[in-house]
C-alpha cells in the first residue's frame, strides 16, 4: 500500500534549529473549532466515563472490566456511524473501525491512517499514594486524575472524538481514517501480534498514528521519532532444597541471595555500561545530526533530577540525558525477591531468590539475540552451588520513524496550529511493542504524537492529564487528517 521506504537513522533528520521558521496556518474551519470549544464539557464527561472503567489487563479479577472498556470504545464508533468491529483474539479483542473512504480525485488516491492505541491500565497500586481514587476521575486545577488518564484512555480519545464529531456534524473526511484500539498493550501485545498477519489487508495504511507519548515539556508539544525496545526477563536462583539456619550453614552453603547480588552486579559496570558480553554488539551510533539537534532542545540536568525527585542523575558517561534515555540501551532490575520480609529479623539462609529485569533496546539489538547472551553471560557468572533459570517474558525491537515524511510535516503544522507554537523532533525511552511490526508486516510509516507530559505520572499514582492538552489533542487530531488531505 505504502511507497515509504523503511526509515533508517540517515534519513531520520529532525531539525530543531532554534531559529525555526514558524509558520501560523489554520488547519481546521472556524465554525468546528467554536463547535468543539462549546462541547468541551460534553469530552471532559465521555472521558471521565471511560476512565472509571478498571480495565486493568493484567490483573485476572479484572477481565469484565477490560472487556466493558473495550465496548465503551465500540459504541463509540458505532454511534458516530463507523464500520465497527470486535476481533476476538485467545485475550481481549481488537476494536477495529473504519471511516468511508473518500473518492478518488485526479486518480490520485489519498493515504490511509491508522490511529493505534490501547484501552487497557496498568494497575493502579500503591492505592494509598493516590490524592483520589484511581477510577474515580478528579479533575483538580485543570487536570484530570486517573489510572489511564495520559496512558492511554486520555489521548486515544483526542482522536475517537476529533473523527466522531467532524462525521456527526456532518462533514466528509477528505482522508480515509482507520482505528484499531487493543487491550493488550500493558502486557506486551502478544495476542496482537499472532493476528498481525491475517489483518493485514485489513489494516493496510500509509501511516500508523499513536498518541501514547509525551510532549517535551508544558508548552513544548512534540514529533516522536523513535521509540527504544525491550526484553523483559525473571532470573531464578536455586539453591538448598529449603531454608537454612545461618548460623549452623551460614559460610558453609552458596546463599542464593547472595549469587542473585552478584549475577545482577555482574551486569553492569561502575561507569553505567552494560557488562554483558556482546551487549553492543548491534547497537547503532546515534547519527550526530539528532545529537546536535537534541542538544538544541536546551534540557538542563539539574532541573531534569529534580522534576524526577533524584539527587543526582546517573548512567553512562560520554552521552546527554536525553541521549541516555532516548538512544542508548539501558538495564533495570525492576523487582527483588528472597528471604525474609517481614518484621524484625530472622537469621535464615533462604533456598530461592529471584530478580525481575530488564533492557530497553535500541535500533538494531534483537531481542532474541539478547537472550543468548544473557544465557551465557549468567552461565559464566553463576557462583558454584546454585542454579538458575533464565525466563524471557517479552521482548520488542526499537522502532524509528521517517522525521522527513509528509505525514511529519503535515502533522507539524496541525499540532502548530492546536497548540500555537511547532513541535520539537524527539525521540523518548518508553516502548510500544507492535510498532516495529506495524512497519515490518504492513510496510508503512508511523507518527507519535504525544498530548501528554512527562510528569503526568503514567504508570504511578496520582496519573493525570491536562485538560488543556485534551483539547489540544482533539483540535490537532482534526486538523492532521485535513493536512493530509491536502498533501
Ligand atoms: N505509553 C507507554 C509507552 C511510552 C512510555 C512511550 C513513555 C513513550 C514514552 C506504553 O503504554 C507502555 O507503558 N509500554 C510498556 C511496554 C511494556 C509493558 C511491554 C513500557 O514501555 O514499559
Ligand atoms: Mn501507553
Ligand atoms: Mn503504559
Amino acid at each position: 500500500m505504502s511507497q515509504t521506504a523503511k526509515p533508517s537513522p540517515e534519513d531520520s533528520q529532525p531539525e530543531n534549529s532554534p531559529t525555526q521558521e514558524t509558520r501560523t496556518q489554520e488547519t481546521l474551519p472556524g465554525d468546528f473549532v467554536d463547535f468543539l470549544a462549546e462541547n468541551a464539557g460534553r469530552f471532559e464527561e465521555e472521558l471521565k466515563e471511560w476512565l472509571r472503567i478498571a480495565s486493568i489487563s493484567s490483573d485476572s479479577s479484572a477481565k469484565d472490566d477490560v472487556h466493558r472498556a473495550a465496548e465503551w470504545v465500540k459504541n463509540k464508533f458505532e454511534a458516530a456511524g463507523l464500520k465497527t468491529e470486535s476481533i476476538p483474539t485467545a485475550g481481549f479483542p481488537l476494536i477495529y473501525a473504519e471511516t468511508p473512504p473518500p473518492a478518488a480525485a485526479d486518480g490520485k488516491l489519498p493515504p490511509v491512517a491508522l490511529v493505534y492505541g490501547h484501552y487497557d491500565v496498568q494497575p493502579p497500586e500503591p492505592l494509598d499514594l493516590w490524592t483520589s481514587p484511581p477510577f474515580e476521575p478528579d479533575v483538580r486545577d485543570g487536570k484530570i486524575y486517573a489510572r489511564g488518564a495520559t496512558d492511554d484512555k486520555g489521548q486515544v480519545l483526542t482522536h475517537v472524538l476529533a473523527v466522531c464529531e467532524w462525521l456527526s456534524s456532518g462533514r466528509t473526511l477528505p482522508i480515509q481514517i482507520k482505528f484499531l484500539i487493543e487491550g493488550e498493550e500493558e502486557v506486551g501485545s502478544a495476542n496482537l501480534e499472532e493476528h498481525l498477519p491475517r489483518l493485514s489487508d485489513k489494516l493496510a495504511c500509509d501511516v500508523v498514528v499513536v498518541s501514547d507519548s509525551s510532549q517535551y515539556g508544558p508548552g513544548r508539544p512534540a514529533i516522536t521519532c523513535g521509540l527504544r525496545g525491550i526484553a523483559t526477563y525473571e532470573l531464578f536462583i536455586d539453591g538448598p532444597s529449603h531454608d537454612l539456619h545461618s548460623g549452623s550453614f551460614g559460610g558453609a552453603v552458596m546463599n542464593p541471595a547472595i549469587a542473585l547480588c552478584q549475577m545482577m552486579a555482574s551486569m553492569i559496570r561502575p561507569d553505567g555500561t552494560i557488562a554483558v558480553e556482546g551487549f553492543y554488539d548491534d547497537v547503532l551510533p546515534i547519527p550526530e545530526i539528532e545529537r546536535d539537534s537534541w542538544k538544541q532542545l536546551g534540557s538542563d540536568d539539574e532541573e531534569f533530577a529534580r522534576s524526577v525527585g533524584a539527587k543526582q542523575l546517573a548512567g553512562e558517561a560520554g552521552y546527554t540525558t536525553d541521549e541516555r534515555r532516548w538512544a542508548r540501551p539501558s538495564f533495570d532490575i525492576n523487582g527483588l525477591t528472597s528471604g525474609h520480609q517481614g518484621e524484625g529479623v530472622k537469621t535464615v539462609l533462604p533456598a530461592k531468590a529471584s530478580a525481575k529485569f530488564s533492557h530497553r533496546l535500541v535500533p538494531n539489538q534483537d531481542p532474541v539475540k539478547i537472550t543468548q547472551k544473557l544465557q551465557e553471560h549468567f552461565a559464566r557468572h553463576c557462583p558454584t552451588g546454585v542454579t538458575f533459570e533464565l525466563k524471557p517474558d517479552h521482548g520488542a525491537g526499537a522502532m524509528l520513524a521517517d522525521a522527513n515524511s509528509p505525514y511529519t510535516k503535515a502533522a507539524s503544522a496541525a499540532v502548530e496550529s492546536a497548540f500555537g507554537v511547532a513541535p520539537v523532533m524527539i525521540r523518548e525511552g518508553g516502548s510500544i511493542p507492535i510498532l516495529a511490526r506495524f512497519q515490518e508486516v504492513l510496510d508503512c510509516d508511523v507518527l507519535l504524537l504525544g498530548w501528554g507530559q512527562n510528569d503526568d505520572a503514567a504508570h504511578s499514582p496520582d496519573e493525570k492529564f491536562a485538560l488543556e492538552d485534551f483539547h489540544r489533542g482533539i483540535r490537532a487530531s482534526a486538523g492532521l487528517w485535513q493536512q493530509m488531505g491536502r498533501s
